[in-house]
């Protein structure tokens, strides 16, 4: 895919997974929207980007966890005279712990930024992409969508979300000319350990942000529906689709389970 000329929105693009996405797409020409909570971070990245890439970098600040922040994103992109042409749903977070000791509004927030605002955002752009019979969109799943995963409940509901209803997408998306690609990583080397209460898990070896971006970034380029970073999970997540299902769930507690004392 040629992106010069093109303008890609990323959400969760001050850190992690969603800043190596914008690096990496600046340096292939792409114009960018960079969008989070974190202005500073965003400014500072957008700044870079420019100086490098020569590439127009614009940022918008916003917490997407409360209702109706994705109707207001696109109310404000469509204000600053932008159009998508690549839509990067990255923003999310995971909670690690029991359903039973949660924060209520902590789960309310990871659903609305995992699940509602990345339906409201790929909903809004899908129809404009198809409009002009071209366009994308990489939807970050995880492989924790793969299986229930006791103790992350529901972050894995969340991700199992993203997955379908990507891949379903990919599916009604080739008749308007639009792509659109599940991303699943595994353990990546971010912040989100830490976000989710979780950095003492035993969640094994982490792929760096790069890596995972390549990954996505191929597999968007030959056309897939959803895309598993990392030979290691992709036999993990294939074989928990034929395991037993109480053997799939005892595995996926275990690997998250929380140390004691
Ligand atoms: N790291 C992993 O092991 C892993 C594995 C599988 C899937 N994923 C998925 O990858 C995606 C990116 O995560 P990451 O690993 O890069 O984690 P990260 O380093 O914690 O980055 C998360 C990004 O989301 C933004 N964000 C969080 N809450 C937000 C809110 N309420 N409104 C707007 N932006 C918000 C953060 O920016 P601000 O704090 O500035 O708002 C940050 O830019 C997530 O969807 C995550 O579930 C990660």
């Amino acid at each position: 895919m040629d992106y010069r000329q093109r303008t890609t929105l990323i959400t969760g693009a001050s850190g992690g997974i969603g800043a190596e996405f914008a690096k990496t797409l600046a340096d292939k020409g792409s114009d960018l929207i960079l969008v989070a909570r974190s202005e500073d971070k965003l400014e500072a990245l957008a700044a870079d980007l420019r100086s490098r890439h020569g590439i127009r970098a614009e940022v918008i600040a916003a917490d997407l966890s409360v209702p109706g922040a994705g109707d207001g994103l696109v109310t404000e992109v469509g204000k600053r005279g932008l159009d998508v042409d690549i839509l990067i749903n990255n923003a999310g977070f995971g909670t690690h712990g029991d359903l039973i000791d949660a924060d209520p509004a902590r789960i309310r927030d990871e659903v609305s930024l995992n699940v509602a605002v990345l339906t409201d955002l790929t909903t809004a752009y899908l129809k404009t992409m198809a409009a002009k019979q071209s366009g994308a969109i990489i939807n970050v799943a995880s492989t924790a969508g793969f299986q229930p995963v006791p103790h992350m409940a529901v972050y894995a509901a969340t991700k199992a979300y993203v997955l379908s209803l990507s891949e379903a997408l990919w599916w009604e998306g080739k008749q308007h000319g639009v792509k659109v690609l599940a991303l699943c990583p595994g353990a990546t080397d971010t912040e989100f350990f830490d976000i989710a209460g979780s950095d003492d898990a035993a969640v094994g070896s982490r792929r760096s942000t790069r890596q995972v971006v390549d990954t996505a970034l191929d597999a968007l380029e030959a056309g897939k529906p959803s895309v598993i970073d990392g030979a290691q999970n992709r036999i993990s997540a294939i074989g928990s689709r034929f395991a037993p299902r109480r053997l799939v769930i005892a595995i996926a507690e275990r690997a998250v389970r929380p140390k004691k004392g």
